[in-house]
């Protein structure tokens, strides 16, 4: 009973005023087989008060954040709350987007996840053995990750906006995986999420390409800014069944059997690095890629000589830049 508690307590030593950067004291109303669920967290020097709810600290209230990211955290806060789903290549997925990270490299480090949605990621970090991971997110997909992540020890999620991080400067690693790309301003939320690492620990990013995806920027874009972002999302979830079914039958039908033995023929395909790397996924995953496509009101298409630039901002070292399924951008560097 007193190892939840205990779980708590370890949070509270990362965690610090995002008015401030003050220290907070801990209040608890009420704890379930041990575990805080209800309470409030107040600044020691400036006495703002984030309350914890349904055992998650809450530092952003969505009634108060900017219009702009509080449409797009509506948006995947209903996504990561119906598409739950587990996959079992995720994980394979994850070090696609942060190689040349492995899972060994999680051991022991103190990890932060910036932007974590259902927490399928915190929850890949636990197991890889972070001594402790905090998830953060924005949206109501908190309430997903904290039921995906309760039962881990070394897990933790809080509902912040990236661009306040209510945290000490502690981790050792910060990875971020398909957000900084939704936010209004990206390069400021990568270097927020960096402000957080230690001098010498490490950042990983994973962000939309410029390159290769004018035929989204020219076509998609417009449908997404004026229609699919802006409709109810029990209705794109209908909607976003016509392309995923395309996508589904494209990809189990042409680009899985010619790519089934390396690109061989698969190679001459339209976007064959990107649709070959998702035809193994069920039609439940593909359905969720689509709609995550299609119901974010911002989306940038970066380019590799602005992504560069993010890094040159933070000063790091050892940045390593590649290019992912030919239509995204990983980096990793040293933060310092
Ligand atoms: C495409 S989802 C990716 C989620 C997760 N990284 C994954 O790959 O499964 C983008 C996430 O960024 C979150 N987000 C958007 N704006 C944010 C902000 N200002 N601060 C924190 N999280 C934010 C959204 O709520 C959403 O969960
Ligand atoms: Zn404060």
């Amino acid at each position: 009973m007193l190892y939840f508690l205990r779980l708590k307590e370890n949070l509270l030593s990362y965690l610090a005023c995002s008015n401030c950067d003050g220290s907070l004291d801990l209040n608890v109303s009420n704890a379930e087989d041990g575990e805080i669920m209800e309470g409030e967290l107040r600044c020691s020097s400036c006495a703002a008060a984030f309350p914890i709810t349904s055992g998650i600290p809450r530092f952003a209230n969505l009634e108060n954040v900017e219009s702009d990211k509080r449409a797009t955290a509506a948006g995947f806060g209903w996504q990561w709350q119906h598409f739950t789903q587990e996959d079992e290549r995720y994980a394979e997925q994850l070090l696609g987007w942060l190689a040349p990270v492995t899972p060994e490299f999680f051991r022991d480090k103190v990890v932060l996840e910036g932007g974590c949605g259902k927490g399928r990621h915190t929850q890949l970090a636990a197991r890889w053995g972070a001594a402790e991971v905090i998830g953060i997110d924005l949206s109501v997909a908190v309430e997903t990750a904290f039921a995906a992540t309760r039962s881990m020890p070394n897990a933790h999620i809080i509902q912040a906006d990236i661009y306040h991080l209510p945290l000490r400067r502690r981790f050792d690693y910060a990875f971020s995986i398909g957000v900084l790309h939704h936010l209004p301003d990206p390069r400021g939320g990568f270097v927020s999420l960096a402000s957080k690492v230690k001098p010498g620990g490490h950042l990983s990013a994973w962000i939309y390409g410029a390159e290769n995806n004018e035929w989204i920027t020219r076509f998609v874009n417009p449908v997404r800014e004026k229609i699919t972002s802006r409709i109810d999302q029990r209705a794109l979830l209908q909607l976003s069944k016509i392309p995923a079914a395309c996508l589904f039958l494209a990809t189990k039908l042409v680009y899985g059997p010619l790519n089934k033995n390396g690109p061989g023929l698969g190679k001459h395909l339209f976007y064959n690095d990107y649709l070959s790397s998702i035809a193994p996924f069920g039609w439940r995953e593909q359905h969720t890629i689509v709609f995550d496509h299609l119901v974010a009101p911002t989306a940038f298409y970066i380019s590799r000589a602005e992504f560069e630039t993010w890094w040159c901002d933070i000063g790091a070292s050892d940045v390593s830049i590649g290019w992912h399924n030919k239509n995204s951008w990983r980096g990793m560097g040293v933060v310092k």
